[in-house]
């Protein structure tokens, strides 16, 4: 039960562009329990995305070793990351990239799609998620007719649809006004204590990622901060 559910061990990411190097992280250390919920802040550049993809299978580290749920995922191949992101992790970007051409209830459901399951139970759960977000009133509007606080809190129900262990959301509210912004924070925080997932959250709100109970600090591609107690 105390396992952590997120381990990194000496993680390194290094792109390289044209005959520059770009250390995006330097051997970041980590470790998180199931529930934890942490806000991940520092200066523009200083790795949070990096360090977001790299944990989501969506990006592999150049050294190092990341574990989720026990599992070693620092080489998967595209094809297992992906089925293996689609039950594990829950993404909420900064753009919500939703599907335009579908309803939100659609657009929530696709996860499950691609997993195979069976369209009545998805539909269920996803009017259930759908609902916990507020937007019970609001299932077959489309992306375009839906205002952007909205989109965000969609997107929140597809990243939650699949029960994921893990979510990571980078700067969920980036793109939205103050009441926007603060209903979306107030839902992510609540549902993530209701579904005792592991979040993570970058943002450069000092004030939100204060509203979760730990932080982390980066600042040139390693943790050099917590807040929280750990
Ligand atoms: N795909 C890539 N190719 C080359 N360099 C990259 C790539 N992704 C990120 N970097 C570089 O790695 C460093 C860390 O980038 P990252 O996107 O993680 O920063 P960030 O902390 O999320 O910044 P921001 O707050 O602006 O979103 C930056 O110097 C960036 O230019
Ligand atoms: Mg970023």
């Amino acid at each position: 039960m105390t396992d952590p559910i997120i381990q990194l061990k000496n993680v390194h990411k290094t792109f390289q562009i044209a005959n520059q190097q770009v250390h995006a992280l330097r051997g970041v250390d980590l470790s998180l329990k199931r529930g934890q919920l942490v806000g991940v802040t520092g200066r523009s550049g200083s790795g949070k995305s990096t360090l977001l993809h790299v944990i989501g299978t969506l990006d592999t580290p150049s050294s190092g070793i990341v574990y989720l749920n026990g599992r070693d995922v620092s080489n998967l191949t595209d094809k297992d990351a992906s089925t293996f992101r689609n039950r594990t992790v829950g993404f909420v970007f900064q753009m919500n990239n939703l599907l335009p051409e579908f309803s939100a209830l659609e657009n929530v459901i696709m996860p499950g799609l691609i997993a195979g399951l069976g369209r009545d139970a998805l539909h269920k759960r996803a009017e259930a998620l759908l609902n916990a977000v507020d937007l019970g009133h609001r299932l077959e509007h489309r992306p375009a007719e839906l205002s952007g606080g909205e989109q965000q809190r969609v997107a929140i129900a597809r990243a939650l649809l699949m029960e994921p262990p893990i979510l990571l959301c980078d700067e969920p509210t980036g793109n939205l006004d103050k009441k926007n912004g603060e209903r979306v924070e107030e839902i992510l925080v609540e549902l993530s204590r209701r579904t005792q997932v592991t979040m993570l959250l970058v943002t450069h709100d000092i004030e939100l990622a204060k509203r979760l109970p730990y932080q982390v600090v980066m600042e040139d591609g390693n943790i050099v901060d917590y807040g929280g107690s750990w």
